[in-house]
């Protein structure tokens, strides 16, 4: 997949602003702190998921003083050419279209442009609750194995419904709400054991590529093991029978697939709080550059890969290695400085001539 062109119209900073030029290889964007490269970084994100990765609101993508915000993207993926055209507005409704076709569902963007990016809030997945590492691999999934997408949402239904169920099951509760108490159960186990499963499978073929790339970016001399963390053992539907009890008294599914986690480990130390920052910072970006590997090996193309300040606590060694193991895709750096030495070759973007 390839970026051709992108015109901002009142996104962030930008006021139109307009780059056509980006290398098919690796494009180095560079700026002063405040110049609009996460800006950017975000706009072509948001293209390809139609949301942000930055936790803010929506509001805040449009310019300020600003009601309506535009991001138009030409783009080609294989033999096809794409225009998306995305407006976000502050009274209206937001809007995309593909080939001036509107979109469903947001989360189809990605059959059309796939994007992988790593940024500065990527080291939550290494560092935060268990729950940003279910969303890390469901992104995953999810572009792995489009047909998913229905079934999170239903996963999603039903935890609503039964945790609605049980705070109003009381003691007094007859065995009509028992017995739709089961039902919800029944629903829960077929969906949660099939999410399970096929995350399970998305693992044992990110594996390999995560302990590749890490092993590459932390100089061959540590060992990275990621591990699945069920919230039960055996059948599901058991275990929820087995909790229910304690699931009444609490008003929650305590078990299931929202409860799930990651391990992940570097010989043998918890990355969560066993690591360096510096450690958690490269096993963020292994992550990322091994979602890339197994999208491209799986699907067959290459995703545009974003890196927003990758370089930043990096050394200049790491740094290089990082630059020698890029898949060979579109990339877009950004970075504050040109790290010495190291993009001699590579096109450069400098925003502060060109910014606006
Ligand atoms: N909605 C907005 N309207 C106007 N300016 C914004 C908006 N959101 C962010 N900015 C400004 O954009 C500037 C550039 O941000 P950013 O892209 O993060 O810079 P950097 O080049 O350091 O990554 C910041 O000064 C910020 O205040
Ligand atoms: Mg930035």
């Amino acid at each position: 997949m390839i970026l051709k062109r992108i015109w901002l119209k009142d996104f962030r900073s930008y006021s139109n602003f307009k780059i056509d030029n980006f290398s098919s290889n690796v494009t180095l964007v560079t700026g002063e702190n405040g110049k609009g490269k996460t800006n950017l970084i975000e706009a072509i994100y948001y293209i390809s998921n139609l949301n942000s990765f930055r936790f803010s609101s929506r509001e805040s993508l449009i310019k300020n003083g600003s009601k309506v915000s535009f991001i138009r993207a030409e783009i080609t993926n294989g033999e096809r050419e794409l225009l998306i055209e995305s407006e976000i507005s502050l009274l209206g409704r937001d809007k995309t279209l593909i080939n001036k076709q509107k979109i469903i569902r947001n989360k189809e963007i990605r059959n059309y442009f796939k994007t992988i990016v790593f940024s500065n809030s990527d080291i939550e997945i290494v560092k935060n609750g268990p729950s940003y590492r279910r969303n890390f691999l469901d992104d995953l999934m999810i572009d792995l194995y489009p047909k998913m997408i229905p079934v999170k949402l239903e996963l999603e239904k039903i935890l609503k419904h039964r945790s609605k169920l049980l705070k109003t099951i009381s003691y007094k509760s007859g065995k009509e709400e028992l017995d739709t108490l089961d039902i919800w159960n029944q629903k829960l186990s077929e969906v949660g054991e099939l999410i399970v499963k096929t995350r399970k499978e998305v693992l044992t073929i990110l594996q390999p590529e995560l302990e590749k790339s890490f092993y590459q970016l932390s100089f061959n001399e540590k060992k990275l093991q990621i591990e699945y963390i069920s919230s039960w053992e055996g059948r599901l539907i058991d275990a929820l029978q087995k909790t229910q009890k304690e699931d009444l008294l609490k008003g929650i599914t305590s078990v299931g697939p929202h409860r799930d986690d990651l391990s992940i480990k570097i010989n043998n130390l918890f990355s969560r709080d066993q690591v360096s920052q510096g450690q958690q910072r490269i096993i963020a970006i292994s992550l990322k550059l091994a979602s890339h590997k197994v999208i491209k090996k799986q699907l067959s193309l290459s995703p545009l890969l974003l890196l927003d300040d990758v370089f930043s606590e990096l050394d200049e060694i790491r740094s290089k290695k990082l630059l020698e193991n890029l898949p060979s895709s579109q990339t877009i750096i950004t970075a504050a400085q040109i790290p010495s030495n190291i993009f001699s070759e590579v096109p450069i973007i400098n925003l502060n001539i060109i910014g606006n």
